[in-house]
This record gives C-alpha cells, sequence and structure tokens, in this order.
C-alpha cells in the first residue's frame, strides 16, 4: 500500500509533469507573427512572457525592445500582447483612431472593480458616460473661474490655520506638509463643508483612510483581491460612506461640479445609495490622487534648486505689484485664472515637474483587425482584443527632444519670455511633446484645474514663506506606480520654512 507520503510525492510528481507538459504545450503554441504585423517578440516564458522585466522597469524594458525591434513592436506580457509605439512623431496617428482602439471598456473595468461601482453599460445606465464627460466642461475655460476663485480662498484659510503660530524656522516633512494642504484644500473646494465638525480634524482624518486607501491603489488596479489586502475593504467601505447622500445632504458650499454631478447620478434609479457614493469616492481619488504628488515634485525641485524658486517668486512678486496687491498677515492674495494663466516661468517650472515624474500609460484595445496607418506610408495590421500603448516617459527622458533629460531646468519651456512650444524629433516638430494627462478621448478632464491648483498652491508658499532643504539627500521615485499617474517619491524629505518678511 502506498503511504500518505508515498501518494502526496506521487501526486506532486503528476502535478509537476503536467505543468512541465502545459508549458511545453504553451511554448509551442505561441503566437507566431503574420505578415504585415508589427515584430512580435513572446518572451522567454509561457503566458508571463516579459511582464518581470516591464515591472521592474518599463522604461529600460521598452528601450531595449525598441533596439531589437525598432520603434514599433508588440510585445507579449502577462498574457497581453500590447503594442508600443515609441517614435513620438507618431503619437497623433495613434490618439486620433478613436474608432478602432478604444480605452472606454478598458478604464470601466478597471474602475468599477477598484471603487466598487457597478460597470457603467449603456444597456444599464443610458448616456451616463457622455453626460458624466458633458459636466467635466465645468472644470475648464471661463467656467473654471469659481473653482479657481473658491481653491485660492481654501488654500489661503488652510494656510493661515497652520501658520499662525509660525515665527521662527520650523521643520517638516515636504510630502506630508503638501498633502496636508492639497487635500484639505481640494476637498473643502470640492465637497464643501460638514456643517457640524471641527473641519480640520475629520478632513485630516478622511486624508489619512485615503492615503491608507491609495497605498494599496496599485494592487487594486492589477486585480489582487481586496480581501488579501488587510483592511483596505474596510477603509474604503468608510471612504464611500462619507459620500452617502443623507451626508452629502449635509454638506454646504458644495461646489457646482459636484453638485450637477451629484443631480445627475440621482438620476438614475437603477443605482443603490452605496453605487453613487462611490462614484464620489472615485472622483475624489482622481482629483487628489495625481496632483499631490504632482505638487509635492514641484516643491520639491523648487526648493531643491534655489535659483529656479527665486525666478519663479520674481515672477510672482510683479504679478503682485502689477495687480497693485500687497503681501501681509491682513491681505489675502488674489490671484484670477487668467493671471494664472500669465505665469509663464511658474507654469514651466510645473511642466518640468511633470515631465520628471508623470508615468502614465496611455492603453488602447483593438476593437477589430485594422490597420494602422502611420505617417511615411508605414501601416501595420493590428488584431482585434490586443492593446495599443504610448507610454510618454520614452518621449519625456528622450535625448533627442530634451536636452539633458534627467536634469530639472525650470525654463524649458520659455522663450522669449513666451511658452515654448517648439520641440523636435527627427527634425519634425513634435505636436506632442509633454503628455502628463494622457491623450486623446481619455485625456484628464481635470487638467487646466489640476495645474491651476499646483500653481496656486506654489504661489502662496513662495509669496509667504521662505524654505530651504535640511535634509541633503536626493530622492527618488517609487516605481509602484508606474503606468498609472504620477510616481511618489520613495521617501519623505525634511525641509524648513519661515514666514517671509512682508512688505510694509
Ligand atoms: C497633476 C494632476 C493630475 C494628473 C497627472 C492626472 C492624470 C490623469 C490621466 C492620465 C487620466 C487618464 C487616464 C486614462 O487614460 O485612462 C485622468 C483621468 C481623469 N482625471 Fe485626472 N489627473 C490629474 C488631476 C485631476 C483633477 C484635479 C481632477 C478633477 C478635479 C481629475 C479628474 C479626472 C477624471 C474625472 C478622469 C477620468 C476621465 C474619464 O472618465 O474619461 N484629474 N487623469
Ligand atoms: C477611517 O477609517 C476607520 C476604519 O478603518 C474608521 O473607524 C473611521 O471612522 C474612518 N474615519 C473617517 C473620518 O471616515
Ligand atoms: C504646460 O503644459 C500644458 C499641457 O500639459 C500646456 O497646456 C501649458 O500651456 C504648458 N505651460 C507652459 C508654460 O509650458
Amino acid at each position: 500500500m502506498l503511504s500518505i507520503n508515498q501518494l502526496l510525492v506521487s501526486i506532486n510528481g503528476l502535478v509537476l509533469g503536467f505543468l512541465v507538459l502545459l508549458l511545453i504545450l504553451l511554448f509551442f503554441n505561441r503566437r507566431r507573427r503574420k505578415p504585415g504585423e508589427p515584430p512580435l517578440d513572446n518572451g522567454l516564458i509561457p503566458y508571463v512572457g516579459w511582464a518581470l522585466q516591464f515591472g521592474k522597469d518599463p522604461l529600460k524594458f521598452l528601450k531595449s525592445q525598441q533596439k531589437k525591434h525598432g520603434d514599433i513592436f508588440t510585445s507579449h506580457i502577462a498574457g497581453k500582447y500590447i503594442t508600443f509605439i515609441m517614435d513620438p512623431t507618431q503619437f497623433q496617428y495613434v490618439i486620433k483612431q478613436a474608432k478602432h482602439l478604444d480605452f472606454r471598456e478598458f478604464a470601466n473595468e478597471m474602475a468599477s472593480r477598484t471603487f466598487d461601482y457597478p460597470r457603467i453599460t449603456e444597456a444599464k445606465f443610458p448616456q451616463l458616460r457622455d453626460n458624466m464627460h458633458r459636466i467635466y466642461k465645468i472644470m475648464q475655460g471661463t467656467a473654471l473661474d469659481k473653482l479657481t476663485d473658491s481653491m485660492m480662498g481654501n488654500l489661503q484659510h488652510v494656510f493661515k490655520w497652520k501658520f499662525s503660530q509660525a515665527t521662527d524656522w520650523k521643520i517638516e516633512k515636504m510630502y506630508q506638509f503638501c498633502c496636508g494642504i492639497i487635500f484639505e484644500a481640494s476637498f473643502m473646494t470640492l465637497y464643501g463643508k460638514d456643517p457640524v465638525a471641527d473641519g480640520h480634524k475629520l478632513i485630516s482624518e478622511i486624508r489619512e483612510n485615503f492615503t491608507k486607501f491609495d497605498a494599496k491603489f496599485p494592487y487594486l488596479v492589477i486585480n489582487i483581491p481586496i480581501s488579501l489586502l488587510g483592511a483596505t475593504r474596510k477603509v474604503r467601505e468608510e471612504l464611500i460612506h462619507i459620500f452617502f447622500p443623507n451626508k452629502m445632504a449635509k454638506r454646504s458650499e458644495v461646489s457646482e461640479l459636484i453638485q450637477t454631478r451629484k443631480n445627475l447620478l440621482d438620476q438614475y434609479d437603477v443605482l443603490q445609495d452605496h453605487d453613487r457614493a462611490a462614484h464620489h469616492f472615485a472622483f475624489l481619488w482622481a482629483s487628489v490622487g495625481n496632483t499631490i504628488p504632482a505638487a509635492f515634485w514641484a516643491m520639491y525641485y523648487l526648493v531643491r534648486h534655489p535659483e529656479a524658486l527665486a525666478a519663479v517668486r520674481d515672477e510672482l512678486d510683479h504679478l503682485l505689484q502689477s495687480t497693485g496687491q500687497k503681501r501681509g498677515p491682513n491681505y489675502d492674495l488674489h490671484i484670477t485664472r487668467v493671471q494664472l494663466d500669465s505665469l509663464v516661468l511658474l507654469g514651466s517650472a510645473i511642466n518640468e515637474s511633470l515631465r520628471l515624474c508623470s508615468a502614465s500609460m496611455n492603453i488602447r484595445v483593438v476593437q477589430e483587425d485594422f490597420v494602422l496607418e502611420l505617417e511615411g506610408d508605414q501601416a501595420y495590421n493590428l488584431r482585434k482584443g490586443d492593446f495599443v500603448a504610448i507610454y510618454p516617459p520614452t518621449l519625456h527622458k528622450d535625448p533627442e527632444v530634451y536636452d539633458d533629460p534627467e536634469v530639472f531646468k525650470y525654463d524649458r519651456y520659455v522663450e522669449n519670455e513666451k511658452e515654448k512650444t517648439t520641440f523636435f524629433k527627427k527634425g519634425k516638430k513634435l505636436k506632442n511633446y509633454l503628455m502628463p494627462f494622457g491623450s486623446g478621448v481619455s485625456i484628464c478632464p481635470g487638467r487646466f484645474f489640476a495645474v491651476n491648483e499646483i500653481k496656486q498652491f506654489l504661489a502662496v508658499i513662495l509669496l509667504y514663506m521662505d524654505m530651504e532643504m535640511v535634509e541633503n539627500k536626493i530622492i527618488g521615485q517609487d516605481n509602484s506606480r508606474t503606468g498609472l499617474g504620477i510616481l511618489l517619491p520613495n521617501s519623505d524629505i525634511k525641509f524648513r520654512y519661515k514666514p517671509r518678511k512682508f512688505d510694509l
């Protein structure tokens, strides 16, 4: 008779044998390149393909594939076939292909799983997606004036509360500092006030829960079950509960944007209260998840480069002078949206930091077999169900487009005191040279508001404070968010600040 041990060993042997057979089968059944398709690279390991190399350092991986295969190729990554477009002069031909290349299904699936609301399908929620996009116009053009004014007020409110005591140098961690201010000011600007609770305390508790959820966000995106992520489900539930209809109804000074979005969601009877709240939570994530690290990097680079900080501050001082404003404990700053637009140096410094820290993958799904036509009579057959991807860091770190691409040059986007828009690759002027906010149909609808927020944040701290690094270390990027948006720093860093001398 077989002992249990022998049985286990033989079962193990069977399983192992089966796996080896499966691998061999997979290996010989690998996809083969058909005529007219881009070069195909399956990688060595069946199913996994290039997932490990890609996950570790996408930019390095993509560059090595580019060396092997050229400017367009299909890589097999974790069971998916992804065709990468590496030549930025070709990006526009992919971006305009909205008919054959769809992003909504992909984004919808990911968002509904991550934020816990039912997938937005046309059958169940007619027009919901289009209606939502119409509302996002409140974040653009002159409609943005109101949000901008409100943000300015809230930033100064948070700022004054935080710094009322500061007279001498005070040391703080920079990421924490940014996170605290941006979260509270954005939250109040969008979602208004809770009339009962102490605003600062409540919002900082919400922020703590948000930070816990956000830390697990990359795992949710790659489909790790939430039950394996500790308290994440509970924290997410708490965050969703903030936006239940009975709670939302009590808030005052809710922005027109959120109010309109709420009214829209209320019209869809098939949505449960929980689903509506989850949509609001998703929007909260979209509105601060990237803005906080983006504000951090902009601040970090400016404080690290005193000459850049001085130049940007000079531009701000001039704006105040030319608008007849004084800085002082009893003055409020008024900078309109149009005035923010005129701050070219500040805008350039922010764009330069976005160039260095953004890593969002632009992904599309091929809807049916079709021929992708690129410039110069190039054409490639693509297969239904495959992905097509643009990874902006390949452009942002290209030494042909940006000399010394690793170096922060605050005035890279300025020429003759105006915004510089001419960047070249292979002698051609690039239509897309900076893509932190995605592209085409999936471009971030909050991008103008986001840049304004960061401008306002920097304006307030540069005008009111002197700042210096305390630690001399150079911090790097944490790659766990690669593909998803703005990268976080791999550690926090101490800096010190004190009130700047006021005008008399
Ligand atoms: C620096 C800050 C920000 C960055 C880098 C950023 C980046 C992005 C990117 C790359 C996408 C597209 C994702 C895709 O391709 O699927 C996106 C989508 C989105 N963003 Fe932003 N974003 C920022 C700030 C904001 C702000 C402040 C808001 C709102 C107040 C916002 C609202 C949204 C929304 C609602 C979407 C989804 C749009 C859709 O359904 O198509 N974002 N963002
Ligand atoms: C934060 O989450 C915890 C549970 O993880 C909960 O007890 C607490 O009430 C939440 N705070 C807020 C302000 O939602
Ligand atoms: C910064 O980049 C955005 C696009 O992301 C652009 O609209 C804006 O004009 C740029 N500003 C400057 C000063 O380059």
